[in-house]
């Protein structure tokens, strides 16, 4: 559906970004990759389509990925014809493996998929009929979640800065990237709510654009003051006083505290500490992956080169064969975090303390998980 058709009777902000149609046995995604031309509903129906969605962003940001993965999950698993829960099991799990090989560097992903996985051990005397109602309840209760979740990094993440206040984020944390609110633009569409006037600046984010495409898009549809800036130009706004703070999404923050978030966010950290301006790392404890030491242990996601030489633009802007290195996240060094926002509170360092302490608050223990 184009989206000047559309505009008259829908805001952006009103599309659900991940939905099930059980009826249709499909789940139902906001296209990303469309935006912001038109916003198009599609279904996918198959493992494949489901992980074609998932590897091509069309669907995307680490919470939205992990509940579109239950969803997913869950009408794959319904698909499955055996009364036997050994058999049922085996072939629940060979999907599992597959939709969770869609993206390597996003713990919610794999979070997700496990939490489901869960569900099929601990109800294993059941018939496989009910496993799969209560499958289909604990997607839809993990969706609930990150609403909730969200909400709560909002208010934890207001108390960091004040009216009238300069935010930088970077890529899309945004309620594209989640079921509602976002996480790194929580505190800002709280802000907004109780007249708070944020003048955001969002980072353009090569190559795939998710901050002049998404972040600005969403943003600027809300009412909320947005200046869209291109990923070099962080240091000029920070240097001119703008930024009072740095608010940022995650896709795994190690249990020292290291952070993977989109490819450029360790530059934005960088330049922030030049100019003393703290940076927030909005995390949903999901996004914590406590079984992972440091930075170092993470897995950086690698993308094809033609995002970096030719996507987005009419005619290739590289020279054809030159050799291209794109990594889709990076790592930003736990002492350049000034805090980690989750839902339980504010983590500060040192982290290997405090997001412990952050789980034990939460009644799940210092693995988190
Ligand atoms: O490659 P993407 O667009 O999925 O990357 C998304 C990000 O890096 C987000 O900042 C992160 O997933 C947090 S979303 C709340």
């Amino acid at each position: 559906m184009n989206m000047n058709e559309e505009k008259s009777k829908k805001s952006i902000m009103d599309y659900e970004t991940v939905e099930l149609d059980d009826e249709n046995d499909a789940l139902v995604i906001l296209d990303q990759t469309k935006l912001p031309g038109s916003a198009e509903l599609i279904s996918l129906h198959t493992g494949e389509e489901i992980w074609e969605a998932i590897y091509l962003l069309k669907v995307r940001g680490a919470p939205a990925i992990g509940v579109a993965a239950a969803f997913g999950i869950y009408l794959l698993a319904k698909k499955i014809q055996t009364d036997a829960y050994d058999v049922f099991y085996q072939e629940f799990c060979r999907q599992k493996e597959y939709l969770n090989s869609a993206r390597p560097t996003a713990v919610n992903l794999s979070w997700a998929l496990n939490r489901m996985e869960r569900v099929c051990t601990a109800d294993r005397e059941l018939p496989v009929a009910r496993i799969k109602e209560k499958l289909k309840e604990e997607a839809a209760a993990l969706k609930e979640e990150d609403i909730r979740v969200c909400r709560a990094i909002g208010e934890y993440g207001l108390t960091l800065v004040k009216p009238g206040d300069g935010i930088l984020t970077h890529c899309n944390a945004g309620q594209l990237a989640t079921c509602r609110y976002g996480t790194a633009t929580a505190p800002i569409y709280l802000g907004q709510e109780r007249g708070y006037h944020f003048r955001v600046f969002a980072d353009e984010t090569r190559p795939l654009l998710q901050g002049a495409r998404l972040t600005a898009y969403e943003l600027h549809a809300s009412g909320v003051d947005v200046t869209l800036i291109c990923d070099n130009m962080s240091a000029a706004v920070m240097r001119n006083g703008w930024v009072n703070a740095v608010f940022v999404g995650c896709d795994r923050v190690a249990a020292n505290g290291d952070t993977a978030n989109k490819i450029g966010t360790s530059v934005v950290a960088a330049v922030a500490q030049r100019y003393h301006v703290p940076v927030y790392i909005c995390a949903p404890t999901s996004t914590i992956d406590m079984n992972t030491p440091t930075g170092a242990d993470i897995v950086i996601e690698q993308r094809p080169a033609h995002e970096v030489t030719d996507m987005w633009y009419e005619k290739p802007m590289a020279p054809a064969g030159v050799k291209v290195y794109n990594p889709a996240f990076d790592v930003t060094d736990h002492d350049l975090i000034a805090g980690i926002v989750t839902e339980y509170g504010i983590a500060r360092a040192p982290y290997t303390e405090s997001l412990r302490e952050i789980f034990r608050n939460a009644g799940r223990g210092a693995e988190g998980r």
